[in-house]
């Protein structure tokens, strides 16, 4: 049998999780591995979603509903805005492939900021369009430099607020003035997974420009990183109504599971463990600046629950011999940063974990 692949598949770099640690124990016979290498919440799930999955396990003959209702009120409610224009995903990646499908097809070009997130290169490339990558201005995305790559063709621009994997942000007056520049037949997807970590009062929110006039802006965010619901993939869009209708002749029908809908709503609510986990993550960061800077090494600003770490040598070899050591961090050779290592911040006695560990590794030579 002969099966043709389309060439615009073949041009898709797979998307390359971080280590599970079931892998690296598997792989190296090892046991208590720590992992802060996928921005997960290092608290676990929220406690409320816990308690309403228990209670929702017993209906799991039943479709869930399609139509996502109470999880679109829930939603809805938290951010002021109308359940028509939201549009549920089974995680935020599900929310990317479906604008890419829906908007994007062969000859259309989408602008992705680089590095970035992935996986809105892999969604563009299989809707059959083309990504151009837009280098980053400092930390985080290029706002002119986008509107530099504007040509006739492009349909779509991303923009990771606070951007994966750099930690850096665009600020509300440059956001405000592209916006103003951007055609109106461009569409902004603003993903804005880690917004809930971001400190800093410049960051803008995507779901304050909703207007209808002006190119639409699409707000993307999660459950997997706040909520501490990432093995459940719960995310969504806020975007305009007519768009919202689009994307929901494309979604299958039950993208989000039922424990899903009844676990992201119930956190939605669970404003204790929102307040810990901003805590856990502020205090982790604080802790790890201190611990890290007064061992010579520097440590890039952050708005998210990850950071990059400069270490003056060879990051890959570094990244492996924590491994060895039963810590999986990233390694950010491949994102053009070949002396970072990103590492998600932790439980305190994981931070220690880490930081004695890459002492040991650096002391090793
Ligand atoms: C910037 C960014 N967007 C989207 C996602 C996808 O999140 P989800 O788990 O909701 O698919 C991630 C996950 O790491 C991310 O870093």
């Amino acid at each position: 049998m002969t099966i043709a692949i389309p060439d615009h598949i073949l041009a898709i770099q797979p998307y390359v999780p971080g280590k599970p640690i079931e892998e690296l124990e598997r792989e190296y016979g090892l046991t208590g591995s720590i992992k802060l290498a996928s921005n997960e919440n290092p608290l676990g799930p929220s406690p409320r979603a816990v308690a309403a999955l228990r209670r929702a396990v017993g209906h799991l003959h039943r479709y869930p509903d399609g139509g996502g209702h109470d999880l679109l009120a829930a939603i809805g409610t938290h951010l002021g805005v109308s359940p028509a224009r939201i549009v549920m995903g089974n995680g935020s990646d599900d929310i990317i492939a479906l604008l890419t499908r829906t908007l994007l097809g062969p000859g259309d070009e989408a602008l992705i900021p680089r590095p970035s997130f992935l996986m809105y290169n892999i969604a563009v490339r299989s809707a059959g369009a083309q990504p151009v990558c837009v280098p980053l201005a400092g930390m985080a995305p290029d706002l002119e430099g986008m509107l530099a790559a504007l040509t006739p063709r492009t349909r779509m621009v991303f923009i990771c607020n606070p951007n994966n994997p750099t930690g850096g942000i665009v600020g509300r007056e440059a956001w405000e003035r592209f916006l103003g520049q951007l055609p109106p037949s461009v569409a902004v997807v603003l993903d804005e997974a880690y917004i809930e970590f971001a400190r800093d009062p410049a960051c803008p929110r995507g779901v304050d420009y909703l207007a209808e006039e002006g190119p639409a802006v699409i707000t993307l965010r999660t459950f997997s990183k706040l909520y501490g619901l990432a093995g459940l993939r719960v995310g969504y869009g806020v975007m305009p109504t007519a768009l919202a209708e689009a994307l929901n002749r494309v979604r299958a029908p039950f993208n989000v599971n039922s424990l899903g809908q009844v676990a992201a709503a119930a956190a939605l609510q669970d404003t204790e463990f929102v307040a810990r986990t901003l805590r856990t993550v502020h205090e982790g960061l604080e802790y790890l600046y201190d611990a890290l800077g007064r061992m010579g090494l520097r440590c890039h600003p952050t708005q998210t629950n990850f950071f990059l770490l400069e270490l003056g040598r060879d990051a890959q070899t570094v990244f492996e011999k924590l491994l060895r050591r039963g810590v999986i961090v990233r390694s950010m050779r491949s994102y053009g940063f070949p002396q970072c290592i990103r590492i998600t911040v932790g439980q305190p006695e994981e931070n220690r974990r880490f930081v004695d560990s890459l002492a040991e590794v650096l002391a090793e030579g």
